[in-house]
């Protein structure tokens, strides 16, 4: 009920909406919208209530709701998403997926936190998650697919990621280092954990986890993150709306998901690699067989980076070996 009038409301972009055409609208008396509006205030959300013009938007929290969520999702037409729990603090939303996966939450159950006390990443690293600065949110897949699909579904993840926060923040130049970080000038803004279970070789479920940091400032990070992490707001110079991020995501997402559940996997790969600041940069890479120096040159239709060594051989490197950052 409250999300059709915030979404009148918005629609209005700070215009005055007459509580006479609110009640037509939902088809409920004055009082019954007056008691919805205060609903909202309590939320947090400003409205301005006049009496000869109406009712205002003329703020809104920055907190991650299921209600401001639900109505930039559904503006964006996404049907993926069934439904979403925030919560203000959790240990990692990983868990939190994981549990309600195993309870039999459907696909399309989104947990999102303002923070994180656990958050964590790819290699056992930790994630650093202050409170209402950045995306912390975990998603169930149930794609009913082979196990050895799931790196495919990392990599897709990635470019829908890339995707999103290109448009969101222009003109930011964002790129995917393999597999699955985002950078902009060789610094990390966003990663990527998927963990997956399976049974009999097939994916029982896969928890999609993202993190961005999205309004943090350089004091958020630890110091020994200052060179190599960073935030959108510390390059973009002004902080970023962290719902209509999400919502961008999984409007890329749902698409892309769907190319690939029709098509597979050759379009996403085709996507990744024109967004990849990894390829054809000789690197170290730090193989299963020992170190070596190489140079990536696309994905496998696996979805296994191709890197060729210095002597011609070309061999395929899987998401658990570790290149380090493009310079
Ligand atoms: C990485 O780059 O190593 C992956 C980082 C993934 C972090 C996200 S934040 C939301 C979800 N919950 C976690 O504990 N981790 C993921």
């Amino acid at each position: 009920m409250n999300h059709r009038i915030l979404e009148l409301l918005e629609q209005q972009s700070g215009a005055y909406l007459s509580g006479e055409l609110l009640s037509q609208e939902l088809q409920i008396s004055r009082t019954a919208i007056w008691k919805q509006i205060k609903k909202l205030e309590e939320a947090g959300y400003q409205i301005e209530a006049s009496r000869r013009l109406g009712y205002r938007l003329t703020g809104k929290p920055d907190r991650l709701s299921p209600q401001e969520l639900t109505l930039k999702l559904q503006s964006k037409e996404v049907t993926l998403i069934k439904s979403i729990r925030c919560f203000d603090s959790v240990d990692s939303t990983q868990n939190i997926a994981q549990r309600l996966a195993e309870d039999g939450a459907p696909e399309g159950t989104l947990i999102v936190a303002e923070q994180q006390t656990s958050g964590r990443g790819r290699l056992g690293r930790k994630w650093v998650s202050p409170s209402g600065k950045g995306v912390y949110m975990s998603f169930i897949l149930r794609p009913g697919m082979p196990l050895h699909f799931a790196p495919q579904l990392t990599l897709l993840t990635a470019v829908a990621l890339c995707r999103a926060l290109r448009s969101v923040a222009a003109p930011l130049d964002i790129g995917i280092k393999w597999p699955n970080d985002l950078l902009i000038g060789g610094k990390k803004i966003s990663g990527i954990l998927l963990e997956s279970t399976a049974e009999e070789e097939r994916l029982r479920y896969v928890i999609a986890g993202i993190g961005i940091s999205v309004n943090l400032t350089a004091d958020d990070f630890p110091p020994e993150l200052h060179d190599i992490a960073t935030s959108l707001r510390n390059e973009l110079g002004k902080p970023l709306d962290r719902s209509e991020i999400v919502a961008s995501f999984f409007d890329q997402f749902e698409q892309l998901y769907e190319v690939y559940q029709r098509e597979g996997f050759a379009p996403i790969k085709m996507l990744w690699e024109a967004l990849s600041v990894t390829l054809h940069k000789p690197t170290r890479l730090f193989l299963a067989s020992g170190e070596t120096i190489a140079t990536p040159i696309g994905l496998n239709e696996q979805g296994a980076l191709l890197a060729r060594k210095s002597d011609g051989t070309i061999v395929p490197i899987f998401s658990s070996e570790q290149v380090p950052p493009a310079g």
